[in-house]
């Protein structure tokens, strides 16, 4: 049985004080309403976020997790953060080529496999990011193009290494638009990753690599995209900074 996740991707939102406040208050509403969940519960909050959180969390089954880490271990790299300093708070996943880094920061698939790599050799699980444009759905091939965005980031790992990885599935026009892909868009994506990766990987792998969708997933939408066969759950933005929005996503999961 693949794991189920609902990570939250708080982007660059909330002050300190604002962010303890969120993560309080998803703590408490997820002891109270939870306490049996099969759902992995993600927190991928900002980097002055984390060892403070770190610290809010140690005691619960909530799980900590970092919105990037740098491609290169250590050195002088002014401003950037690695995979060993996350680990050292500890955190255990960390998002890798969101649709944002590869937008606005231009990460391109060489840097994201330094970044899993140097990820899992920190023992941090990847969530590795794919998705494409509305111009390049519109165009067709946008399924080998989400598959090329996997080979080129992944596939140089040997297969206990890949076991380790979640894949995000967030096609770029869905994200923070408020249109959700639909469950069916979602499933026959998701259907193909699976392929794509028992293909290099096997079945077995493939069957339980744990695959999230992300872009503009809500409390309402939530229930149909899980019901998917395929989609093992969300990477969740904007919904992700309410908390009884969150934790509503969550329990449609664990249905
Ligand atoms: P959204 O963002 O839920 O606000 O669309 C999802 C994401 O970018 O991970």
């Amino acid at each position: 049985m693949r794991k189920k996740i609902v990570a939250g991707n708080w982007k660059m939102n909330k002050t300190l004080p604002e962010g303890l406040a969120l993560a309080s208050e998803i703590l408490t509403i997820a002891q109270t309403e939870l306490s049996q969940t099969s759902v992995e519960i993600i927190l991928a909050v900002p980097f002055v976020h984390l060892y403070p959180i770190s610290k809010m969390l140690a005691q619960s089954t909530i799980q900590l997790g970092a919105q990037n880490c740098y491609h290169k271990p250590s050195g002088a790299f002014t401003g950037e953060v690695s995979a060993e300093m996350l680990a050292s708070i500890p955190v255990r996943y960390c998002l890798v080529g969101h649709s944002e880094r590869r937008q606005y920061f231009q990460e391109h698939s060489q840097q994201l496999a330094e970044k899993v790599n140097l990820l899992l050799k920190n023992n941090i699980h990847p969530i590795f990011c794919c998705g494409e444009t509305l111009a390049e759905r519109n165009a067709g091939g946008h399924e080998e193009l989400v598959c090329q965005q996997i080979s080129e980031g992944l596939f140089h790992l040997p297969a206990e290494e890949f076991a380790q990885i979640v894949i995000a599935y967030e096609p770029v026009w869905a994200i923070g638009t408020g249109i959700n892909a639909s469950s069916e868009q979602a499933q026959a994506m998701h259907a193909v990753l699976r392929k794509h990766i028992a293909s290099h990987y096997g079945e077995t792998i493939a069957q339980n690599c744990t695959i999230l969708y992300g872009g503009s997933c809500n409390p309402s939408n939530a229930p149909e995209l899980f019901a998917c066969p395929d989609v093992d759950g969300g990477l969740i933005g904007g919904a992700s900074l309410k908390a009884r929005d969150f934790i509503e996503i969550v329990k449609s999961r664990m249905k």
